[in-house]
């Protein structure tokens, strides 16, 4: 199903948009300002001494800003930062030819770092910690290692399921950040500013109400703002009002709550279990979607803001889920048994 929040799969035609829209300085990449009050440490020290900057590794769901943050880092290292990603790299070669043809101080930025094959990571732990390439020539006992030299350069990994990366090569990165979900305040900024860019300015108000529908992700922001732009452009309206972003926004079926019809599907599941926590692969099959996009995509902002919870035997829906469907908790109704 397609989802107008959908946050992971992004077509051609979106990814350049996003280009487009895509801040090109660190005034213009709103929030995480944890994680940006230490880059800049990071990157001001590594420039002092002239060193390349020790390797970064982003996890975080979807749409945060990874990617945009990753070429940042390369703008203000003043450095070419190459592109490529877990699932491109198959053979061990491949990422050989990528890693020797890298200058000093070059970026390569590994997107969906959890999907390389081991064969793949044990080719990147030297070239990580000692800026060397071992490469096995030959086979059996005449095989042979050759040691190549590498170019200082930075590794920028992005991985949606910090879980699935291996501890090998967690530990190989000197700096972790978490992405965190943006609050409504910093999502209307960045509305406003990229519908600025779009030459049709969203009003104040308007900026947080698509805000709040966004899921806490600046993808889902831009995109509902594309799509609110086009309703405005056919009503020939100037700018971005209120009332239009409602009606938009509602005529899209995303609801106040930025839910649309994954997450209430969801929830409504949880909590058709009556308060026994559910299985992810259970969850899977009852909403015919695969468990990858259950845990990367639709789960973590329901977990971060408290509708689902997660226990050891699986998903339950919290009370706050059931309050948003006017509904009484199992646990409550018990209690009320036991009081009469
Ligand atoms: N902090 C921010 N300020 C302004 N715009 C942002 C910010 N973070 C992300 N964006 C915008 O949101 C879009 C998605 O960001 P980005 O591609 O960097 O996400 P990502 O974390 O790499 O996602 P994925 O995990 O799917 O690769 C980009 O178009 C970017 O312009
Ligand atoms: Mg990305």
């Amino acid at each position: 199903m397609e989802r107008v929040v959908e946050v992971e799969q992004v077509s051609f035609e979106e990814n350049n948009q996003e280009a487009n829209l895509r801040p090109s300085s660190w005034d213009d990449y709103i929030g995480q300002e944890k994680i940006k009050k230490n880059l800049r440490v990071f990157i001001d020290a590594s420039k002092k001494r002239n060193e390349a900057l020790d390797h970064i590794l982003f996890y975080g769901p979807p749409g945060l800003g990874k990617t945009t943050l990753s070429y940042l880092i390369s703008h203000e290292m003043n450095s070419n930062i190459k592109i490529t990603a877990g699932p491109m790299i198959e053979k061990s070669g491949d990422l050989a030819a990528i890693l020797t043809n890298l200058e000093e101080g070059d970026i390569l930025f590994i997107d969906e770092i959890h999907r390389l094959s081991p064969a793949v990571e044990e080719i990147l732990y030297p070239a990580m910690e000692d800026y060397r390439l071992d490469i096995i020539i030959g086979s059996g006992p005449a095989a042979q290692t050759v040691k190549i030299d590498l170019p200082r350069f930075t590794l920028i990994g992005a991985t949606t399921r910090a879980g699935m990366l291996s501890n090998p090569l967690r530990e190989r990165f000197g700096m972790h950040f978490r992405m965190q979900f943006y609050t409504d305040k910093e999502l209307a900024k960045i509305i406003q500013k990229a519908s600025s860019k779009l030459e049709k300015f969203c009003q104040d108000d308007a900026s947080l109400e698509i805000a709040r529908r966004s899921r806490g992700t600046p993808r889902v922001a831009l995109r509902l703002l594309r799509r609110v732009r086009d309703f405005a452009e056919v009503e020939a309206e100037d700018e971005i009002i209120l009332s239009r972003c409602q009606y938009a926004l509602d005529e899209l079926g995303v609801n106040d709550k930025g839910f649309d019809e994954m997450d209430l599907n969801l929830l409504e599941l949880l909590i058709s279990n009556k308060g026994k926590p559910m299985g992810l692969s259970t969850i899977a099959a009852a909403l015919s979607e695969d468990e990858g996009t259950i845990e990367d995509a639709i789960e973590p902002y329901l977990l971060a803001n408290g509708y689902i919870e997660r226990t050891a035997r699986g998903r339950v829906a919290s009370v706050k889920s059931y309050e948003l469907f006017r509904l009484t908790p199992p646990a409550l109704e018990k209690k009320e048994e036991t009081l009469f």
